[in-house]
């Protein structure tokens, strides 16, 4: 979800509206605001995209504060009632709000019991209805109100609360949901996200879990719940308008693909050293002795992230020689793990923000586990919580198909691979080959890009397919999972992803004219054995796709998508690459909505 609040001399609904346009990404179930006019609210919001919200609110709205969200449904179905903000029944107080109260049955039950009827099914509601109460029993402040009601709220919440009584301030509050203040002059913004403030200002405070903040259009004050002052000083924001635009694309799923170059660019530099083969990953704040230490790898993260994880796991056996895996985050919070002092855990997360793999991150702590994060988003809770690991550097994505931060995620696991390589067994012969490998491959990628309408055309031909396999070994296999994750997120095509080898064992049950396989066959010792997973596809009929640096026997592939040659070992980064534009192209093809797949969304605060 999205979260957006202004506060200032100027008309807040334009501003509110463009916020909330910007962090659609987030969720696009429905959308809202509210602003105050002459001590009552008006609320307008609807399950709605923020383009046809922004028509509902109209053009003539005097109010200089405001606050919206636009929604992910989690408790409630994405209907008008549910969606944000909320207000208690005098149409006082207004709240919006990211997270999930886990203790809302009850207070909804205890608001029930004095009289109070609920419009929605949300958590969210019973917040307003208890600040509104506190409000009007204690005569007090609005922070005092919120603060006092915060203390009985059990779960993760990003609030920003309005009283139409006092308009003049805003109020609010972050447990596990990320909040950032925007500074402006003699204008304050409120965003759950970078992306909605950046157009206004760089001066940002990121708020803290636990931490409050009341906001005039001049100054702001936080604190913790508890009343304690926290004195907090503004950082500059590098990042700018310009980085969240689009580019002259129709959408940002495919300018992203083509940021790829420059992005991997980003994460390479200065963290190759061709002197010593190897790579400087210095925030990983690990000294060659503690690096030898680890016997053990394991990668931990949620979709793309936990493929991109698998690829690193590979990376990491093959040059490394230590016993790596991967496994959703999702899964390891849950099964109570045994946490092996040995094992070094690396969070793996675009957002830095999924709840999921902030989870299993604050487990591993707990049970004194070492865990560093792969991140794209500084200053995000996983990179906080980690304290130490390497950033992606891909900059701001917004599609909600991840490209350019997949690509850098395993590009990474390719540099730590090689330092964890370096200080064990792997020569300084087959290190320089891999350096200089990592450091020509965002000229390959661009290769890659040549290729794209043959791409395209493969992706026209076989847009009629109801399902897909997604068939590799080895290392091909995570980059197979990958690229049916991608299809079945844009495209709503079934997508099946299989290990070459098991395909006979039960699948290729499926395989006829109408089922066609994409298959991942790289010039590695592999070869032969694709070769022969191909053929028992075609001799049942089933249409190939074969993405491919080999030369394959004529006629054998009804499609080949071709990949330049890199390594080996870092193939599986480069053939991720015309599976995204397989995957684009397809839905494409079927006219779907490239940046907003139905029942998406960026980031997955929630459980
Ligand atoms: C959501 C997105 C996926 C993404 C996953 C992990 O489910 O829809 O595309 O891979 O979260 O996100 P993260 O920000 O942790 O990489």
């Amino acid at each position: 979800c999205g979260i957006v609040g202004y506060l200032g001399s100027r008309p807040a609904a334009p501003i509110l509206l463009e916020g909330l346009h910007r962090l659609e990404y987030r969720g696009y179930d429905s959308a809202g605001i509210a602003l105050p006019h002459r001590g009552r609210l008006r609320v307008t919001k609807a399950a709605v995209r923020v383009a046809e919200l922004r028509a509902l609110v109209g053009e003539d709205q005097p109010a200089v504060v405001g606050i919206g969200h636009t929604r992910w449904a989690t408790h409630g179905e994405p209907n008008d009632a549910n969606a944000h903000p909320h207000t208690d029944a005098t149409g006082r107080v207004a709240v919006v709000h990211n997270g999930i109260i886990e203790n809302a049955g009850q207070l909804r039950a205890r608001l029930a019991a004095t009289g109070v009827e609920f419009v929605s099914d949300t958590d969210t509601e019973a917040l307003a209805h208890l600040i509104a109460a506190r409000l009007a029993e204690e005569q007090g402040s609005l922070e005092d109100a919120v603060r006092s009601t915060l203390r009985e709220v059990e779960g993760a919440y990003g609030i920003v609360v309005l009283d139409a009584r006092n308009p003049g301030e805003l109020v609010v509050a972050r447990n596990g949901s990320p909040i950032v203040l925007g500074i402006g002059d003699g204008e304050m913004f409120i965003a759950s996200d970078l992306a909605a403030l950046v157009r206004h200002t760089q001066r940002v405070v990121y708020l803290d879990d636990g931490e409050l903040a009341t906001l005039r259009a001049d100054d702001y004050r936080t604190s913790t719940l508890q009343a304690r002052r926290t004195d907090k000083t503004p950082t500059e924001v590098e990042l700018t308008e310009a980085d969240y635009g689009l580019d002259g694309f129709a959408d940002y799923m495919r300018k992203e693909i083509g940021d790829q170059p420059e992005a991997m660019r980003r994460a390479l530099l200065g963290r190759l050293d061709s002197r010593f083969s190897t790579a400087h990953l210095g925030g990983l704040r690990l000294d060659p002795r503690e690096l030898r230490s680890i016997r053990r790898v394991k990668f931990l993260g949620c979709g793309s992230a936990y493929y991109a994880g698998q690829i690193g796991a590979n990376l990491v056996e093959e040059l490394a020689r230590l016993p790596a895996d991967a496994e959703p985050a999702s899964e390891f919070r849950y099964r109570d793990p045994v946490v092996d002092p040995e094992t070094l855990y690396v969070a793996v997360s675009q957002s830095g923000e999924t709840a999921d793999t902030l989870a299993a991150v604050q487990e591993l702590t707990r049970k004194g586990g070492r865990v560093i994060g792969a991140v794209n988003v500084v200053g995000s809770a996983i990179a906080r919580e980690c304290g130490s690991g390497v950033f992606l550097h891909a900059g701001p994505e917004v599609s909600v198909a991840s490209t350019k931060a997949v690509t850098n995620m395993s590009t990474c696991f390719a540099m730590l691979a090689l330092l964890l390589g370096r200080v064990r067994d792997l020569s300084v012969a087959d290190g320089r080959r891999i350096v200089a490998a990592l450091d020509a491959l965002p000229r390959r990628v661009e290769e890659v890009f040549e290729t794209e309408e043959v791409v395209a055309d493969a992706a026209r031909r076989f847009a009629g397919a109801r399902h897909m396999f997604f068939v590799g070994r080895v290392r091909g296999w995570p980059v197979a999972r990958e690229g049916a994750q991608k299809l079945k997120e844009i495209s709503y095509v079934h997508a099946e992803a299989y290990q070459a080898g098991e395909l006979k064992h039960g699948p290729i049950a499926l395989i006829d004219s109408g089922m066609p396989s994409v298959v991942i066959v790289p010039d590695d010792e592999l070869l032969v054995k694709n070769i022969g997973t191909m053929e028992q596809i075609k001799a049942r009929g089933g249409p190939v796709i074969a993405v491919t640096n080999a030369t394959l026997p004529e006629g054998l592939a009804d499609a080949e998508l071709r990949v330049p040659r890199t390594e080996p070992e870092l193939d599986p980064i480069l053939f991720g690459i015309p599976l995204q534009l397989l995957a684009y192209h397809l839905a494409t093809e079927l006219g779907r909505d490239i940046d907003k797949p139905r029942n998406l969304a960026k980031s997955v605060t929630v459980e």
